[in-house]
């Protein structure tokens, strides 16, 4: 992605007097209902965007929506981009680009994933604290934009530890369980193997799923605070592996949203 796309599809967005928004949002499957405690103003739909990639699995719809959410103006993706949906990792984060453009200072992502840590359950929720990037690919590579952050960004730090710290006080306040972990990003579409899991497990990874890491690295890049939050949809013991049904994890999504909701709506109160 270039600059000129850049450009033209943040001034199609300004156009339409959408320029001020403070939080940004990416919903992570199963987890949109979010956007109902939005005060909507307007939505567009990612077709409709110049240069925007389409959103093409089924439990995403795909489309940026704009309003106030507990006092802040926010923009939320409802509906994201995946790696084994055939985009390159530029094309994944081309949204964070023109979040950050549009004047976001905090990302909050969303994300299912399986539980590679066994302590963890099912329908409970853990916070990121760091991730292991094993998509094949970096949202950085190719000629760096120097505008648009460092060549050799540092990611130390890859997940805004004051985003954490409050997620971890509301959390202990509102009585929700909230895990903190390591999250592995894979390429899927293909859920993993036992012995994938043993590896995940080996190398240090909690959680695995197939999103949020390429945006997160694009976040650094532009210098944004950002925080994840994946819900446990799956318990991954390579021991006693039971075949996952993808309903399955959209209902334990389902089960675990509410928690998500209010979590959400706490931190962005306090920012
Ligand atoms: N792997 C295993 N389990 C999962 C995943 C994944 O990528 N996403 C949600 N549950």
């Amino acid at each position: 992605m270039n600059e000129k796309a850049l450009n033209e599809t943040l001034s199609f967005l300004k156009n339409k007097g959408l320029d001020r928004a403070e939080v940004g949002i990416i919903l992570g499957t199963g987890l949109g209902k979010l956007i109902d405690e939005i005060s909507i103003e307007q939505t567009v739909d990612y077709a409709d965007i110049p240069n925007f990639p389409e959103a093409t699995v089924e439990s995403h719809l795909g489309r940026l929506v704009f309003g106030e959410l507990a006092g802040k103006r926010v923009v939320a993706m409802q509906g994201r981009f995946h790696y084994y949906e055939g985009y390159s990792a530029q094309q994944i984060t081309f949204p964070v680009r023109i979040l950050h453009q549009l004047g976001i200072r905090f990302l909050l992502v969303s994300n299912a994933a399986g539980a590679v840590n066994l302590n963890f359950k099912k329908g409970e929720l853990m916070l990121i604290k760091d991730h292991i990037n094993l998509l094949p690919e970096n949202p950085l590579r190719g000629a760096n934009i120097e505008k648009w952050g460092p060549r050799f960004p540092d990611i130390s730090c890859p997940y805004n530890q004051q985003l954490q710290d409050k997620l971890i006080e509301i959390a202990a306040n509102e009585n929700i369980n909230l895990h903190r972990g390591v999250y592995a990003a894979v390429p899927g579409p293909n859920l993993e193997t036992p012995a994938e899991y043993k590896y995940l497990k080996i190398i240090g990874a909690d959680a695995v799923g197939m999103s949020t890491v390429p945006e997160v690295i694009v976040a650094n890049h532009v210098g944004l605070a950002c925080c994840a939050i994946s819900v446990l949809t799956d318990e991954c013991d390579p021991e006693n592996l039971a075949p996952v049904e993808i309903p399955d994890i959209l209902a334990q999504a389902a089960k675990a949203e509410p928690q998500l909701i209010r979590l959400t709506k706490k931190l962005i109160t306090s920012l």
